[in-house]
């Protein structure tokens, strides 16, 4: 069945990678992201948004995911991989309490947004309730610049290294986010910026938890060659700028055990998608556009798995 992410952060810290968690909102995506796994041995955290539950209903999803883990097995000859069903940035308590009661084997609370003890008793609670049903729950410090979910943030504010002891302490959880300049969306930089997370904050970080399950949001890197495609073939994406992959691959090596990719995927489907309606304005199965959607998004997911988290071979 799904597993939560205990065993997979433990050996993922030890091994020196990164369990990709990429996010889902229907079959195809979630095909794309089992065979990326698949194929390169790799463990898979499936994340579920709240645009994800809002779009596609929870309750499909959820058997979706339960629906994956044997057609993890079919495609593998029968041995399968390590999957776990995530919700991602859980809004407050009883969204969490929703989806462990549904079968979810991990949530996170994200009260990052809250004021520091607000976001330490919440969590706390979350927490008590998950570890009964042996859901493990990711918590975060610090407030990513961007939007995220409905709340948006001018800029980065960035974990600070003295709370995040007594954050982990107090509420129990199984690992922590932590913001360090990475953002959700196409757009993380400016032109003009110097492009660089601070991986400072990280090593301090760790100093404070060591052997603690780090979890980086926002790490996508917004390849170049995606962008290209997508506005050679009417598209328009202005500036669209990354996080650069071996700043990525550096911080897999530390202790960040989770890497949470999206917007990279949306790249990639909709590039595939935008160059059938361009060259092929004929097509109206939606199989015929949506198929080689589906196939470059697990060609980026393989190539994810095996270059920048290095999670490949470790199912
Ligand atoms: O946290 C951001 C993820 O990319 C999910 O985005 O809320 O639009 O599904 P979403
Ligand atoms: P990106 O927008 O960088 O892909 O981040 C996704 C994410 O953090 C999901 O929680
Ligand atoms: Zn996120």
């Amino acid at each position: 069945g799904l597993v939560n992410t205990r065993e997979m952060f433990a050996k993922a810290m030890k091994g020196h990678y990164a369990i990709p968690a990429y996010n889902f909102n229907n079959m195809e995506q979630l095909q794309a992201i089992i065979q990326a796994c698949v194929e390169t041995e790799s463990p898979v955290i499936l994340q579920v948004s709240k645009g994800a539950r809002e779009y596609a209903n929870q309750t499909l999803l959820r058997y979706l995911a339960q629906g994956a883990v044997e057609y993890a097995k079919e495609i593998s000859g029968g041995k399968g991989i390590p999957i776990c069903l995530h919700l991602d940035h859980g809004p407050d308590f009883e969204t969490c309490k929703s989806c462990i009661d549904m079968g979810f084997s991990s949530v996170m609370i994200d009260g990052s947004h809250l004021p520091y003890e607000e976001n330490v008793a919440e969590t706390r609670k979350v927490v008590e309730y998950a570890h009964k049903f042996d859901v493990t729950v990711e918590g975060e410090l610090g407030v990513l610049a961007g939007v995220e979910d409905d709340v948006k943030a001018e800029h980065h504010t960035y974990t600070q290294p003295e709370e995040v002891e007594d954050f982990v302490k107090r509420t129990g959880v199984d690992s922590l986010a932590i913001a360090i300049g990475t953002s959700h969306g196409a757009y993380k930089f400016k032109p003009g910026d110097d492009p660089k997370i601070r991986l400072d904050i990280l090593a301090e970080i760790e100093k404070r938890i060591p052997g603690f399950p780090i979890v980086l949001h926002g790490s996508s890197s917004v390849p170049q060659d995606l962008v290209k495609i997508i506005n050679e073939n009417g598209g328009k994406l202005k500036d669209a700028i990354g996080i650069g992959e071996d700043q990525l691959r550096a911080a897999s090596k530390s202790a960040v055990c989770k890497i949470n990719i999206d917007s990279d995927g949306r790249l990639a489907m909709t590039a595939a998608i935008r160059k059938v309606f361009n060259e092929k304005p004929a097509e109206f199965d939606p199989r015929k556009y949506l198929g080689p959607a589906r196939t470059a998004l697990k060609e980026l997911y393989k190539r994810k798995n095996v270059e920048v988290l290095g999670s490949a071979g470790h199912a």
